[in-house]
């Protein structure tokens, strides 16, 4: 057991805040696999000032999730400690608040927001000092090694966060100019938990249990946080929080509990989302539940070009099942064991 603030944490595994992906219905299905906490997608600190419909959307939806964060961007201290406050009294049941200083992307750098935040460390400390006050609830932040290899300035992000009253922090261990692709590099965080004072988040290409493993044996990070490689995998999140419990090493699932699952997270995208929009979103998550097979290929393209209705998505899946329901899927671990 570790906290986030005064929260307790049952478990290593972190649902990572995903754009396009971690709406409530992903949140709510991947929560039961193991997942320890949960983020929200990234939400616009303006979005939430100005009442955006789209924004409450990705706000006001935490059903019995908890403990869930809310992940807000933003490049102004009384902004963001604006939108905290206004986000928590409409949704009471928001747990924490998240800011994001990691993201790369040029929409998000153009308003001095996400990782623009690290060409000013002190000013990070400022927005989290901003947001406490405003904040009945923990503050956290997810940060990057830095813009670039040249400013690899992460070490004094952190110190300037944590000095202002920072609960938690979240590392990715990439700089924004590598984006999502390319090794993660733990080694510039070797044993960084041991230098914090709050509990580490480690984050960056956790796509099987020993990827997992390896990020906290590096780094000591009390979470371990599963983006990319959940979705379509849920069940890795079953087999992180596992081996963190009791040191037990789960085989993979086989491609019939992949479509079982399949299913019932579209029903529920669907449900949330309604059955045009859902159904299209799924063509991006389907066909991940599908790999390590024999044909997976071919599939995949199917899912994500055919469906248009849940009836279709449904008869597709069935077919798979009826073919390669037996297999395993997804690569079990080979590398050692921790
Ligand atoms: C499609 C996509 C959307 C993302 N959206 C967010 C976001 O809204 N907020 C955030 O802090 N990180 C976001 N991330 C970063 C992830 O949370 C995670 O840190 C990153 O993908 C590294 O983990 P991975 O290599 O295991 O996927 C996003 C990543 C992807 C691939």
């Amino acid at each position: 057991m570790w906290k986030i603030g005064d929260i307790p944490v049952d478990g290593r595994a972190v649902l990572g805040p995903m754009s396009g992906f971690t709406f409530p219905s992903y949140r709510d299905f991947m929560k039961p696999f193991g997942v320890a906490v949960s983020f929200t997608e990234m939400t616009s600190c303006m979005g939430v000032i100005h009442d955006s419909e789209r924004t409450a959307s990705m706000y006001l939806e935490f059903g019995r999730n908890r403990p869930t964060g809310l992940q807000l961007f933003g490049g102004d201290p009384e902004s963001l400690a604006e939108a905290s406050a206004k986000a928590l009294k409409t949704n009471p049941a928001i747990d924490f608040i998240d800011i994001n200083m990691g993201c790369p992307v040029p929409k998000v750098l153009r308003s001095r927001s996400g990782s623009a935040l690290m060409d000013d460390p002190a000013r990070c400390g400022q927005i989290v000092k901003a947001v406490k006050r405003r904040a009945e609830v923990p503050v956290t932040v997810k940060t990057r090694l830095g813009r670039s290899m040249e400013s690899l300035n992460f070490r004094e992000v952190l110190d300037e966060v944590v000095s202002a009253g920072a609960d938690a922090v979240t590392l990715h261990a990439r700089t924004a100019k590598e984006g999502y692709s390319g090794e993660p590099h733990f080694d510039m965080a070797e044993s960084l938990q041991s230098e914090l004072p709050v509990p580490l988040i480690i984050s960056g290409n956790v796509f099987s249990l020993d990827d997992a493993v390896s990020a906290v044996r590096i780094t000591g990070a009390k979470g371990v946080m599963v983006a990319r490689g959940g979705i379509g995998n849920p069940f890795l999140v079953t087999q992180i929080d596992r081996w963190f419990r009791d040191g037990r090493r789960i085989p993979s699932p086989t491609i019939s509990d992949q479509i079982r699952w399949c299913k019932e997270l579209s029903d529920a995208v669907i449900a949330e989302k309604g059955e045009a929009v859902g159904v299209r979103k799924l063509r991006s998550i389907a066909p991940k539940f599908v790999s390590g097979c024999r044909m997976c290929n071919a599939y995949r393209r199917v899912l994500a070009t055919e469906p248009e209705t849940r009836e279709d998505l449904f008869r597709i899946l069935d077919r798979i099942e009826e073919r390669m329901g037996s297999e395993r899927a997804h690569a079990t671990c080979t590398h050692e064991e921790y």
